[in-house]
C-alpha cells in the first residue's frame, strides 16, 4: 500500500470539515444518501453487486493506481461522472484511519484490530462517498475494496474468512459489479514499489510469504467468482496493462 496519510493531530481543515457535518442521525435525506427509511445495510439480505461500481485489486506494486488513472479517463469519455476513490480512505475520517493503519511509528495493531479498522474506514467510505455517488448515477472506481480484506487480513494474517464475510454483509452490503485483479509475481511487484517509496509503510514491510498468501487468496477468489473478476497479467508494460483494463471494462459493460 502507499500514500500513508500523516498521523498525529488533526489538521484544521479536517477538524473544520468534521465540524460542519451534522450528526448523520439528524441529517435530512440529502440527494444520494441512503434512504433512512430503508433497513440499515446490515439488516438487508446479502451483499449486492452494483453495475457502476468497479474495483481494482492486487498486491503491492501491481499497478492499481496507475491503471485507475487510465480507466478514469476512459470512463469519462462517455460523459458520465466518475468518482475515483481508494481504500483504506476515501473520506476525511477514513483517511485518518488509513494513517493509523499504515504508520510504522506506533505499535502494530493486532490482526483483529487491523481488520476492524479497515471495516470502520470502509463503512464510512460506503456511507459518505460510494453509496451517494452511485445513487446519483456516477461511476465509482475504487483502488482496493473488500477483496483486499479477504486477501490481506484473511489470507495474509490468517483471520477467518467467514468473519470477514459477516462484516461485509453487515457493514458494507455492497460489492463492485466488476473487479479487475492485477496479478503479478510478488518479487516483481515489490521491486516496483521499492523504486517508488523511500520509506515503506507498515504493510509494505511484511515478508514475501505474507504477500504470497495475499496473492493466492486473490487468485482463489477470482476463480470462485468468474462473473465479477477479470484477472489481468500485470507484469506487462504499464500501457499494455492499462489498455487491457479498459478493454475488459468495455467488454464487461457491453455484456451487462
Ligand atoms: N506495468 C508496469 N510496469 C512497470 N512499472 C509499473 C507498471 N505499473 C506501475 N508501475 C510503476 O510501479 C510502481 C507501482 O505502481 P502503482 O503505484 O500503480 O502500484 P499499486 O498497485 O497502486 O501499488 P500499492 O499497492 O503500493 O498502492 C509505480 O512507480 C509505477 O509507476
Ligand atoms: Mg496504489
Amino acid at each position: 500500500m502507499s500514500g500513508t496519510g500523516s498521523p498525529g493531530k488533526p489538521t484544521d481543515a479536517v477538524r473544520g470539515e468534521a465540524a460542519q457535518v451534522p450528526d448523520a442521525r439528524h441529517r435530512p435525506a440529502a440527494a444520494g444518501h441512503p434512504d433512512p427509511r430503508q433497513p440499515p445495510i446490515g439488516q438487508r439480505p446479502g451483499v449486492t453487486p452494483h453495475p457502476r461500481f468497479v474495483s481494482l485489486e492486487g498486491g503491492e506494486g501491481a499497478g492499481k493506481t496507475t491503471v485507475l488513472n487510465a480507466l478514469r479517463e476512459a470512463l469519462r469519455e462517455g460523459g458520465d461522472e466518475v468518482v475515483a476513490t481508494r481504500e483504506p480512505g476515501g473520506t476525511p475520517l477514513a483517511e485518518r484511519i488509513r494513517g493509523l493503519l499504515l504508520d510504522p511509528a506506533h505499535e502494530a495493531p493486532s490482526a483483529e484490530a487491523e481488520l476492524l479498522l479497515m471495516f470502520a474506514a470502509r463503512a464510512q467510505h460506503v456511507h459518505e462517498t460510494i453509496a451517494p455517488a452511485l445513487a446519483r448515477g456516477a461511476w465509482v472506481l475504487c483502488d482496493r475494496f473488500t477483496d483486499s480484506s479477504y486477501a490481506y487480513q484473511g489470507g495474509g494474517r490468517g483471520l477467518d474468512a467467514a468473519w470477514i464475510a459477516e462484516l461485509e454483509r453487515r457493514v458494507v452490503g455492497l460489492q463492485p459489479g466488476l473487479t479487475l485483479l492485477l496479478d503479478i509475481d510478488v518479487a516483481r511487484g515489490r521491486e516496483r514499489t521499492r523504486g517508488r517509496d523511500l520509506v515503506p509503510d507498515r504493510i509494505e514491510s511484511e515478508r514475501d510469504e505474507f504477500f504470497e498468501r495475499v496473492r493466492a487468496t486473490y487468485r482463489a477468489r477470482a476463480a470462485a467468482e468468474p462473473g465479477r473478476f477479470r484477472v489481468i497479467d500485470a507484469s506487462q508494460a504499464a500501457a499494455e496493462v492499462a489498455a487491457e483494463a479498459v478493454r475488459q471494462w468495455r467488454a464487461w459493460r457491453e455484456q451487462a
